[in-house]
């Protein structure tokens, strides 16, 4: 039998080639949320930065990271060889830019990085992996080191997670996905995401030794926060 790991990447191996079309459509504020998330960073253009971009599927983080740092050295990460090809095509032409396939809780973070970023990755990591995950994560940040992200997440409050949920499917509705393929995208959302409650994510963040951990931006269940070391 397959296990949760091994269905989720086969699902972005066959997803890979239709991604970019088909998330802008899924995903509310994609786009504003990703540029929330590099004008958050506190670096300076000219920085030769480290960066990681964790689940970097197509590449659209990265790109635009690299746009707004030129002279930074990116490690690319996923585990989905197709959408990995895709970030290649993507990026190609950049300096600097490595890709790594396989499990970011797999990924060797023993090397010192000052920014460690992921978009809408995280909520496929279970809960229990959680807490050992961001510990990794702040010890293989620098000194000036952040780590920023863009996600889903649940609300304690079941009334406003009915909301949020309606919220989505109508943004999802609004262009252009047909109800058949909208409650196909939930139940999948459903089986094979493990989003958790918003406060519960920062909480465990700042567990892990993160300070100044902040919201930049939340659009319903979707939001952009992040930490410093
Ligand atoms: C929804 S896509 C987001 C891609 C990209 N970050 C973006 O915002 O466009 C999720 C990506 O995370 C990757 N992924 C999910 N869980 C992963 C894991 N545990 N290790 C590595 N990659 C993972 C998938 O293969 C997929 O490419």
């Amino acid at each position: 039998m397959k296990n949760r790991f091994q269905e989720i990447r086969e699902h972005f191996e066959k997803e890979a080639a239709d991604f970019d079309k088909f998330f802008f459509n899924v995903m509310p504020h994609y786009e504003e949320m990703m540029q929330a998330l590099i004008d958050a960073l506190p670096f300076n253009r000219k920085d030769k930065l480290r960066i990681v971009d964790l689940g970097c599927g197509t590449g659209n983080l990265s790109k635009k990271l690299i746009l707004a740092y030129p002279n930074a050295r990116i490690s690319c990460i996923d585990m989905a060889e197709n959408m990995l090809k895709m970030a290649k095509s993507k990026l190609k032409g950049s300096r600097n830019v490595r890709f790594w396939q396989g499990n970011i809780l797999d990924f060797d973070y023993r090397e010192k990085y000052d920014c460690i970023v992921s978009s809408m990755v995280l909520h496929h990591v279970e809960g229990n992996d959680k807490p050992g995950f961001y510990r990794k994560i702040h010890n293989s940040l620098s000194k000036r080191g952040v780590f920023f992200c863009v996600d889903i997440f649940l609300s304690s409050n079941c009334h406003l997670q009915k909301l949020y949920m309606d919220k989505w499917k109508t943004f999802m509705k609004a262009n252009g996905l047909l109800t058949r393929k909208i409650n196909d995208m939930i139940l999948r959302h459903q089986r094979e995401d493990r989003p958790v409650v918003f406060e519960d994510e920062l909480a465990i963040m700042r567990k892990a030794g993160f300070r100044y951990v902040d919201v930049i931006l939340k659009h319903y269940n979707f939001a952009v926060y992040g930490g410093c070391v």
